[in-house]
């Protein structure tokens, strides 16, 4: 078992042979990360099975420095064998040693008198992104392949690549329908990369704008805003031992605007907006130590100026059966770690494929859960993540604890309830959509209850246009 210490000694190795093991200080920790690293690799020697994906919270028996300096340790995911035993003698381990910022969000408020808040700013790695990465559950290696992508950009723009000779921007585009996770998976993209970097930046900074604050009814003023916002970024962009993420949430209200202003329905104050956004993200965009991740939930509507800057354009979409399995799997370990629901052993999807998914007695309640995740397909992660509190408010009042089959019986009466309410909002929506046929056009395709009713049929990362 090897360590390696910076990212470029790591890259000639197999991507497949390297393990990032993240391991998060405690707030009071004063030891130098050096010695957390050689802690926590003579304890990962002990650890009769590693594997991908395990979260180490328990450290009992531990010497009393490894319990007063670490928190927990994070072993990196892999897309295709996650769970599976990591064989220690085959593989580098890269160890990244972080504390966490607990201070939480502050709100930019660009304009004094009006009290407009434009951004929200965090410190990374932040307390409040702790773990959101690990509860993201998506099908393919969307995941992995995002951080893949964000990595090479800063290792390239690390080393000084020519962009001349190599074209690459530092611009990540996540599109698709409301709800699946795509501003969530920036910050806690964000978040990872601070942690994974920890090498060559201190800290980072994740910047949210506020897209609809800038494109609303301050329009005459909004072109001052997006320069004094901008002014602010430069600021912290100055630093370079900081990594700083600027996430622009809903990119499509750019278009909206500049679609308004062509209209003639909104001032051609819009026009200079979205220019002078365009042009400040330009600026931005050249420096190493610069990401800018924007998120769309109208793929169709999004600024073509803007598209053309993003390298990476991913589509999210509704989990599948697995994930949606997947989910539903932590949300009921999550109520039985709280004691709501009693302990009681549940296989996973991977165990059930190593048992060529024979159903017998021990696992027949995996089975009642993955028939609940087939008819919740097309639900959003939003949706999804919601249906366990609703299950108890809605059909386990009273009941304060109870068995996993009790749960996952009333999971499936919630959903389909779920189901029920959608088609009722759906066919309301079409009856109004009929009786005016020309505001069905202008509305967005973002649906009343949040749900996605947009189809699209890409998939994977998109070449750029
Ligand atoms: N694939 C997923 N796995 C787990 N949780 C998910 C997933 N997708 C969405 N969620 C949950 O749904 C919540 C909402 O996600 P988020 O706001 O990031 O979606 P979004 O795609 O940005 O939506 P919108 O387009 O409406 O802005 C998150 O808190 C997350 O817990
Ligand atoms: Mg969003």
């Amino acid at each position: 078992m090897d360590h390696v210490n910076e990212l470029g000694d790591a890259l000639p190795a197999q991507a497949s042979d390297l393990i990032h093991v993240e391991v998060c200080k405690t707030q009071n920790s004063i030891a130098k990360d050096g010695e957390i690293q050689n802690l926590v690799l003579h304890y990962l020697e002990t650890v009769a099975s590693m594997k991908y994906g395990d979260i180490y919270t328990d450290f009992a028996g531990q010497s009393d420095i490894f319990t007063n300096n670490i928190d927990h340790i994070v072993i990196s995911e892999s897309s295709n064998s996650n769970s599976v035993s990591i064989d220690k003698s085959k593989v580098k381990m890269m160890i990244h040693v972080y504390t966490l910022n607990t201070e939480g969000a502050a709100s930019e408020e660009i304009e004094e008198e009006e009290d407009i808040s434009a951004a929200n700013h965090w410190i990374l790695p932040s307390s409040e992104f702790e773990g959101l990465w690990e509860n993201l559950i998506f099908d393919h290696d969307v995941k992995q392949q995002l951080l893949n992508y964000s990595s090479t950009t800063l290792l390239f723009s690390d080393k000084e690549v020519d962009p001349n000779i190599i074209a690459w921007n530092r611009v990540v585009l996540l599109h698709g329908p409301p709800g699946t996770g795509k501003t969530s998976l920036c910050k806690a993209l964000a978040q990872k990369l601070t942690i994974r970097h920890s090498n060559r930046f201190r800290y980072g900074q994740l910047i949210e704008i506020n897209s609809h604050s800038l494109f609303s009814k301050w329009f005459s003023e909004s072109g001052k805003l997006v320069m004094k916002m901008f002014q602010r970024i430069q600021e912290l962009i100055d630093d370079p031992s900081a990594l700083v993420c600027v996430l622009i949430d809903e990119v499509e209200s750019l278009t909206a605007a500049r679609t308004a202003a062509m209209k003639g329905t909104e001032p051609s104050d819009a026009i200079r907006v979205v220019n002078a956004l365009l042009t400040q993200i330009d600026q931005i965009r050249k420096y190493p130590n610069v990401m800018i991740l924007t998120t769309s939930n109208i793929t169709g509507a999004i600024d073509l100026a803007f598209v053309d800057r993003a390298d990476i354009k991913q589509y999210i979409g509704p989990p599948s059966e697995n994930a949606i399995f997947s989910i539903y799997h932590s949300c009921i370990n999550e109520l039985k770690k709280r004691q709501i629901i009693t302990r009681a052993n549940l296989p996973d999807l991977r165990t059930l494929k190593m048992m060529r998914f024979q159903e017998n007695e021990a696992n027949s309640t995996s089975f009642r859960l993955l028939e609940v995740a087939r008819k919740s397909c097309g639900l959003s992660g939003r949706t999804l993540r919601k249906l366990p509190f609703l299950t108890h408010a809605l059909f386990l009042q009273g009941c304060t604890s109870f068995t996993q089959e009790q749960f996952i019986a009333a999971l499936s009466r919630c959903v389909d309830k779920q189901l029920a309410d959608r088609e009722l909002l759906a066919n309301e929506i079409q009856k109004q959509y009929d009786n005016n046929s020309s505001e069905h056009l202008l509305t967005p395709k973002k649906s009343v209850s949040g749900e996605e009713t947009e189809h699209i049929h890409t998939n994977g990362i998109l070449e750029s246009r």
